[in-house]
């Protein structure tokens, strides 16, 4: 299994605010969906909630088109259409077991779970937002810059329905020999 992290940041690696994005930019939109579209999405209990209202009527909306698998501590969580897992230990081997060797499992936030994921990731799609968010009360973890080599970038200038640069950057974990 290739376990791939996405997530947007801003300057200082801002990723959300009072559990909701720090902007709307349809074009971030568009590469996650086409991202990770098809493969197994991983997410905390927050940021499923922070999805919608789901099938159930309850905060949380699975993501179409993609197995939705939800972390939480709390043992009675349980949502229509998420498989729920209580800690990493077994969803790893879960993954393990059950992907090929090729296929791409998307860890897609928020800030604990990328947390907990950034050391045992292999890719990181990175949405660079140009711009700054003083007042964010969560960040993405330092990217260690001696640990990733970028190998994909593509710049995007602002436009009306896009209100800041963005430039999405691949990482690959550099392997030590
Ligand atoms: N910019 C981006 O790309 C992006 C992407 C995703 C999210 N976000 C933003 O990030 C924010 C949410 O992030 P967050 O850090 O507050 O929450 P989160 O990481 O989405 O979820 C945290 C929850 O995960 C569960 N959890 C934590 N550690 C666990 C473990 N070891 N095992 C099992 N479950 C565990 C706990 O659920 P219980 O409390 O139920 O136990 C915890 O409350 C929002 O503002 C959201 O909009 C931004």
């Amino acid at each position: 299994m290739i376990l791939s992290i996405i997530s947007a940041i801003a300057n200082n690696n801002e990723i959300g605010k009072k559990n909701d994005l720090l902007w709307n930019l349809p074009i971030d939109m568009k590469h996650f969906k086409e991202t990770t579209s098809g493969h197994p999405v991983i997410m905390g209990q927050r940021t499923f909630e922070s999805l919608g209202i789901g099938p159930d009527g309850k905060p949380g909306k699975p993501l179409p088109n993609r197995r939705n698998i939800v972390l939480t501590l709390d043992k009675e969580f349980k949502r229509e259409g998420i498989e729920v897992y209580y800690g990493i230990e077994k969803l790893e081997k879960e993954l393990n077991e059950t992907m090929g060797k090729e296929e791409e499992a998307f860890i897609i936030g928020g800030g604990q779970i990328y947390k907990l994921f950034i050391d045992k990731a292999d890719r990181l799609y990175i949405t660079h937002v140009d711009a700054n968010f003083p007042d964010a009360d969560t960040l993405f973890p330092a990217i260690d810059q001696s640990k990733w080599k970028i190998t994909f970038e593509d710049k995007h200038e602002k436009d009306e329905k896009n209100i800041y640069d963005v430039n999405f950057i691949i990482y690959e974990k550099i392997k030590s020999a």
